[in-house]
């Protein structure tokens, strides 16, 4: 008798690892071509040592180096002076995929699944077959690990090649090198372009980076202030969707539902937890593993009728006004710089924070668009531009009273760049890839709130700068034309040409006077920005793009 059909495919099922799925999908992952590749490597080591330098209270100092090996091949290390890893958790960390410390702990971050470095690992194993090298330090009087690893994807674990302790000149740190198939490219969406951008972003933090070219830049830190360490929250109700509702009364030690209400979540008093269950038409007593899909079903939509204050946002830190226009001067050179932070505000319960910034006039030439610098946790965002809701919010914003032309549903032109940065526990990406900010209209109403905000203050300069142009042509025009004018009212009036002229000349000299006093104000700005020039000429950044 033969098999059927069925019975067949019974035994072609089996589990696939999470390493295999990325193995073939990792476009999802950023990997899609080898451009975005180098960037993309680049970008998950730098993102883990800025957030480990900050947990651990240290003030970056980052190291990129990128060396051409010829055949599109390319060996990037990434070195950092944050608290090192711990032995035990080298191999998992770089050579299992979900694996880390960030997902599980609601606050801040720059990092999220797990999945970041790893994947790295994983791109440069299936480019080049090469391992990971690791090395990592956790105090000055230990010796740093070296680890050699490679991914078993069947198993989604770590393979170590090779493990030893080694003499490495500094106290602590982590450092990576990997192997890996790239091309290298200058322009918007290059590593360049991403360090210039996190630069900005993260005003205390120091980064030398070298370049395939072999040209070497210094991102020197503008403050020694870490930025405000977030803390830890418990989730608000209105984010808990029922799947995860019925996980955490499962997993819970509470014993009544009013202390499970109160405990888990936050912003959730005895009162509150009385109201919601009053709402639901559920006992407070209830025992938390006794409560059936129905009973979920009740609680979750007693969560959205009951009054709940918003949840804390100490698990959030902004960059602030005045550090993101620091970050903005010492990088891109202007005219005119100003920044707006708003208050929190909250999507599907959790908190966010938008800022936005303006840098106007100096570089750019021409028709052209505004330039976007768009940032979610103070990582840079290059890719999907036109899919962000930052670019939706600013083609929202009408730009011609502050100065700018813009057709309808595109972006404003002038010579602008613009910041937009959203901080939050958990930004909404349209993709693991994390390239764009999802459209919630609870974020692109701040975004625009901001930027109107920071219009306003571009359009009273750009109009300023206008009057004060235009008046000069004006006394200019007025100036050529005394002889004549003073000719003429002469032979009307008989009094003498000379005394005339004298009059109006005084009457000019007023009116110049108060250009005058304009165009000192400009010029101090100006002065302002070539010291800046000259500071960063180190970086050698400022003619790029
Ligand atoms: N340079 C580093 N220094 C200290 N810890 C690190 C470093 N890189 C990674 N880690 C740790 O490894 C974990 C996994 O990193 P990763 O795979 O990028 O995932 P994620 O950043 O999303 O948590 C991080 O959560 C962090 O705890
Ligand atoms: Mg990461």
């Amino acid at each position: 008798m033969t098999n059927s059909i069925a019975e067949e495919l019974g035994k072609k099922q089996r589990d696939i690892s999470v390493a295999e799925f990325f193995e073939r999908n990792r476009h999802l992952l950023g990997f899609d071509n080898k451009r975005k590749a180098l960037l993309t490597v680049v970008k998950e080591a730098v993102d883990n040592s800025l957030d480990a330098c900050e947990e651990a209270k240290i003030l970056p100092e980052i190291q990129v180096q990128i060396v051409e090996m010829g055949n599109d091949r390319f060996r990037v290390s990434i070195e950092d002076n944050g608290p090192g890893i711990v032995k035990k958790q080298i191999p998992n960390i770089f050579a299992k995929l979900l694996y880390g410390s960030k997902f599980h702990t609601m606050k801040q971050a720059r990092g999220q699944q797990g999945i970041g470095i790893s994947a790295a690992v994983l791109y440069a194993q299936l480019t080049t077959g090469r391992p990971a090298k690791i090395w990592s330090k956790i105090a000055a009087d230990q010796p740093a690990h070296y680890y050699e690893l490679h991914i078993d994807t069947q198993k989604n674990n770590p393979e170590i090649l090779k493990e030893e302790e080694i003499a490495w000149k500094k106290d602590t740190g982590v450092k990576i090198e990997l192997d890996i198939d790239a091309s290298y490219q200058k322009g918007d969406q290059s590593v360049d372009s991403y360090l210039k951008q996190t630069a900005i972003a993260n005003p205390h933090a120091t980064f030398v980076y070298t370049n395939p070219k072999a040209e070497q830049f210094i991102f020197a830190k503008a403050s020694d202030k870490l930025p405000k360490e977030p803390t830890a929250i418990k989730p608000h109700p209105y984010g808990v969707e029922l799947g995860i509702m019925l996980k955490m009364l499962k997993n819970t030690d509470c014993r009544t539902l009013q202390s499970f209400l109160t405990q888990e979540f936050s912003r959730v008093g005895p009162q509150t937890a009385k109201e919601i269950c009053d709402s639901a038409g559920l006992f407070t007593n209830m025992k938390p593993d006794e409560l059936q899909l129905p009973h979920v079903e009740k609680l979750v939509s007693g969560i959205k009728n009951t009054k709940i204050i918003a949840p804390s946002t100490d698990c959030i830190s902004p960059i602030g006004e005045e550090l993101l226009e620091k970050g903005l001067r010492k990088e891109i050179s202007a005219e005119f710089y100003t920044a707006v932070s708003r208050s929190p505000d909250v999507y599907r319960g959790i908190p966010f924070v938008v800022e936005v910034a303006l840098a106007y006039g100096g570089q750019q030439v021409g028709e052209e668009p505004v330039r976007l610098l768009r940032f979610a946790n103070r990582v840079p965002l290059l890719y999907q531009q036109g899919s962000c809701a930052c670019s939706k919010s600013i083609i929202q914003t009408n730009w011609r009273p502050y100065g700018l032309s813009q057709s309808q549903s595109a972006l404003p032109v002038g010579p602008l760049t613009v910041v937009v940065s959203l901080v939050s526990v958990w930004p909404p990406f349209t993709s693991e890839a994390k390239e764009a900010i999802a459209h919630y209209p609870e974020i692109i109403k701040e975004m625009k709130l901001a930027l109107q905000e920071a219009g306003r203050r571009l359009g009273a300069y750009v109009n300023k700068k206008r009057k004060v142009a235009s008046q000069q042509e004006r006394v200019n025009i007025f100036e050529n034309y005394i002889p004549e004018v003073a000719a003429a009212l002469s032979r009307l009036s008989g009094v003498s040409k000379e005394k005339i002229a004298d009059s109006m000349r005084r009457m000019l000299e007023k009116n110049k006077e108060f250009i005058e006093a304009h165009k000192e104000a400009h010029k101090v700005e100006k002065q302002d920005k070539r010291s800046k020039e000259e500071q960063i000429s180190l970086s050698g950044f400022e003619k790029d793009e």
